[in-house]
């Protein structure tokens, strides 16, 4: 079997992985994108409601600036910030609407219906009424398949980045500074594990939301981007930073469904069990629409006080939209469980919705590491500081999934060193291959997603963070070693990557002893 060869790998298919590959594809470059769903659509950009943050009339890049700043509770990186909002925001429309037909609602006058969210000062946000992330991840996935030089490999789930220096047999390859030159993949529909080289690679992997109990994400978002990176020395930063959205519906049989926050900013206010309006006590100028985090804690709060398992969101006092036309998915969706959402209160609970840290980029989305970039979620890059404003994740994932892609399309020479590829060995599979009892896998993700939903979650403890440090430590150590003889499959590596990224984020969060954004700290 032949190996690949590709100028430009992408690991991962959501708005950034895709932005990268038409960036990179347009460019020249041949590229694969890999990607461990059956349909590459299947991602967390595809689950996002709200909108995407664009340039709106009578909006200044200053007051976006100091939004995006405020939310982040100033641990953001002005480098950043500012390039995404003069550079980026420009971009939004004239590519997503333009170049590929994103339909964002536009209002009877032919102005677009921008809509708000918490923490804006203006209305300035891009929607596709409830899914705006589906309508923009449809319209990538359907104008990146139309180019030639794009490969997507769909059912890929990638075991570990190759680098010269860890897996050449040529040992003078390890006196060399390490780069990556491609990956090993495990392909579901064989059950083999291949190689793919590349000039260059970008993680793209998406989040973490999978490593906690309640979550808004995907099952793809297990932390698999953060582990690769690790595990090749990557710079990693401000992994204690893990936004709790606010509102996901509190329901017996439908788990992980967001309520958007855009229905608060349309007018939906929360109420805790006694009925009472309560945001006005924990932030009297905002009220609903305040930080993220700062609605997770008290509606945390609001909770713990009435002894409750959620809070109600109230949306029935909104007049000016219908609300089954603005909002169709949650109507729906609402509307199976029994609740209509015109008429009735709708049950609400925070859940891990967003990974503010990640694998620390510069501008270009270039990593500590040659040969790797990173690019939406996974990635670094300081936008969102300690906390990060609404609907600038799929603003950021597609300006820096442009930048990656071009950046790494330049940088990628062709793959000449045919000797150092020759070095590579094939995957060496354990000698005697375990297979594993799912039931024990599964027990032991819920292990995981358990001890951070407690112990490192919306409000944390040095204590908790201890007991979290302890156990998760005894689970590394227990799944590294039944991972060294399992037969591969994707549990088994999703599971090695989740308790490797759950280790790193409890480590940031027990090193850093001040509460700062989502990263909340009580004695
Ligand atoms: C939402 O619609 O509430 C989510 C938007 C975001 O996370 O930016």
């Amino acid at each position: 079997m032949q190996d690949k060869y590709f100028d430009v790998l992408i690991i991962g298919s959501g708005i950034a992985g895709l932005s990268a590959a038409i960036a990179a594809a347009e460019k020249g470059a041949s590229v694969a994108v890999l990607s461990k769903e059956k349909e590459i659509t299947n991602c967390n950009t595809n689950h996002a409601q709200g909108g995407i943050v664009a340039a709106a009339q009578g909006d200044t890049s200053e007051a976006l600036i100091k939004d995006i700043n405020s939310a982040g509770d100033f641990l953001n990186n002005n480098a950043a910030v500012d390039y995404l909002v003069k550079n980026g925001a420009p971009l939004i429309e004239p590519f997503l609407a333009g170049k590929i037909g994103v339909p964002f609602c536009r209002k009877e006058d032919g102005h677009y219906d921008m809509t708000r969210e918490g923490n804006h000062s203006f209305r300035r946000i891009l929607h596709v009424k409830d899914y705006s992330g589906a309508a923009i991840e449809e319209h990538l996935a359907n104008y990146a398949m139309k180019l030639n030089n794009i490969t997507i490999l769909t059912q890929s789930t990638v075991v570990d980045l190759i680098t010269n220096s860890k897996h050449s047999k040529d040992c003078q390859e390890r006196y060399k500074s390490t780069k990556v030159i491609g990956a090993y993949y495990f392909q579901e529909t064989t059950g083999k594990v291949k190689k793919i080289f590349s000039g260059s690679t970008i993680l793209a992997t998406g989040g973490v939301g999978k490593l906690f109990t309640f979550s808004s994400n995907t099952s793809g978002a297990t932390g698999d981007g953060l582990a690769l990176a690790e595990r090749v020395g990557a710079e990693i930063i401000n992994c204690e930073y893990v936004q709790f959205h606010p509102t996901v519906l509190f329901n017996r049989d439908i788990k992980d469904f967001l309520i958007s926050e855009a229905m608060r900013g349309e007018g939906a206010r929360l109420r805790n069990r006694k009925g009472e309006y309560f945001m006005k006590r924990y932030s009297p100028q905002l009220m609903d629409l305040a930080p993220r985090d700062e609605v997770s804690r008290a509606i945390y709060q609001e909770m713990e006080n009435d002894d409750a398992g959620y809070v109600w969101l109230d949306a029935r006092q909104i007049k000016h939209v219908k609300l089954e036309e603005r909002f169709p998915k949650i109507f729906e969706k609402c509307m199976s469980a029994g609740i209509d959402i015109r008429k009735d209160l709708i049950p609400v609970v925070p859940a891990a919705h967003y990974f503010c840290g990640g694998v620390k980029v510069d501008l270009e989305g270039k990593t500590s590491v040659n040969g790797l970039w990173a690019a939406g979620e996974i990635s670094c890059t300081g936008v969102h500081g300690a906390n990060r404003l609404a609907s600038v994740s799929l603003m950021e994932g597609f300006v820096w999934g442009l930048n990656a892609g071009l950046s790494a399309a330049s940088a990628s020479k062709s793959l000449t060193d045919n000797e150092l590829l020759k070095s590579i060995p094939d995957w060496v599979y354990a000698e005697k291959q375990e297979l594993f009892d799912p039931l024990l896998v599964y027990q032991d993700m819920s292990m995981i997603t358990k001890i951070m939903w407690n112990y490192c979650g919306i409000v944390r403890t040095k204590n908790r963070l201890g007991r979290a440090i302890s156990d998760i430590s005894y689970l590394r150590h227990r799944i590294e070693k039944f991972y060294s003889s399992a037969i591969i499959k994707r549990n088994i590596i999703e599971l090695r990557n989740a308790v490797i990224a759950a280790e790193i984020i409890v480590r940031s969060a027990l090193a850093n002893g001040q509460s700062k954004g989502c990263h909340f700290l009580v004695d």
